[in-house]
């Protein structure tokens, strides 16, 4: 049993892993500037209305904590270029002090999700391994590679363990479907609403879709020490395009999709599609969910869920 933070734990992929760590019996804290939705459904989670910007308060928030999972991030992988400096400034800079404050509090290993969407970059060979180029070719890519470094250069300077997931695109319940991220929780609340889906290119561009309860799972594998201060990816490696996933949603929710093709953005690679080889290859996990059944368990959730 272990004690375990969530910063940005009041999220899509905090909130999942919260219940799922305290489902494990470990005792779980989330800090966030926003509450979790759902929290009253969890045992064994403390909830605290915190900034990790706040330096002043890491030290008594991380005593005592042996797993931090470091999940909050102010940017996105679409808009990210908008705001560059502080996308550097906020996620690269706080995080570098809530490393330093890990490192006082004897924390035993920081938790990172990386974005296995963007930090590749283009490439032509499919699917992607870990020791893949990496060219990001949107701010966010970059930030996340950047503090992937600092976590490499921490544990060689101070020796703080760290495990870094390079996810693909998470889809399930607990996504918002008000958001400016998760296509499929975007499109089912679109579909649920007769509103007109807005896509940027043909609809052609390919991605990896993996559903939460197999990147939770993964996470709460983390605490694991077989897994320590390397690099994973997260994926199916199946790919689907934004066409089929708008045909799977329509389908599930049976309604004809009113779609609006808007100009391709440069930031967006055409495909990408990871190999979770290097991952199964040392613990016994598995991206087992179909997309179909996974888009029917995201759809009920979001139909309870409609703001
Ligand atoms: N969702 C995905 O498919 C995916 C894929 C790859 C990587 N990631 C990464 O995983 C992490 C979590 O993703 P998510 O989808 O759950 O995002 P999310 O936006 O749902 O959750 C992020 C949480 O961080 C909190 N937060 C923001 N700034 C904060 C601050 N200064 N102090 C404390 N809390 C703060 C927000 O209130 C929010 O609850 C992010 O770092 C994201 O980049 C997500």
């Amino acid at each position: 049993m272990k004690n375990c933070i969530i910063i940005g734990g009041s999220g899509f992929l905090g909130m999942n892993l919260s219940k799922a760590l305290s489902d494990a019996g470990h005792i779980v804290t989330i800090a966030d500037i926003a509450p979790p939705v759902e929290k009253s459904k969890f045992k064994n989670v403390k909830f605290q209305k915190i900034s990790y910007f706040d330096s002043n308060t890491l030290k008594d928030l991380l005593e005592g904590q042996n797993i931090l999972y470091h999940f909050a991030y102010s940017s996105l992988p679409g808009t990210s270029y908008e705001k560059m400096e502080e996308d550097i400034a906020q996620n690269v800079a706080y995080s570098i002090s809530l490393f330093k404050a890990a490192v006082k509090s004897k924390v035993e290993k920081i938790i990172f999700p990386s974005s296995g969407g963007t930090v590749y970059g283009e490439t032509t060979m499919l699917p992607i391994k870990e020791t893949a180029e990496t060219n990001p070719i949107c701010s966010y890519g970059i930030t996340k590679l950047m503090i992937e470094k600092y976590l490499y250069m921490f544990n060689k300077l101070f020796g703080i363990d760290y495990l870094i997931y390079r996810i693909s695109n998470a889809y399930g319940p607990g996504q918002n479907s008000n958001g400016q991220q998760g296509l499929i929780a975007n499109v089912l609340g679109k579909l649920i609403r007769s509103q007109k889906i807005s896509i940027y290119g043909d609809g052609d561009t390919i991605r990896d879709y993996v559903y939460i309860d197999d990147v939770t799972r993964a996470f709460v594998e983390g605490i694991d020490d077989r897994l320590k201060n390397d690099i994973f990816n997260i994926g199916t490696g199946e790919g689907y395009s934004i066409n089929e996933i708008i045909n799977n949603c329509s389908n599930i929710v049976g309604k004809k999709p009113d779609v609006e093709y808007l100009p391709k953005r440069d930031i967006d690679v055409r495909l990408n599609i990871l190999d979770s080889t290097k991952i199964k290859s040392l613990i016994d996990w598995n991206p087992n969910t179909d997309i179909c059944e996974g888009i029917k368990k995201a759809y009920e959730w979001v139909k309870r869920n409609l703001k």
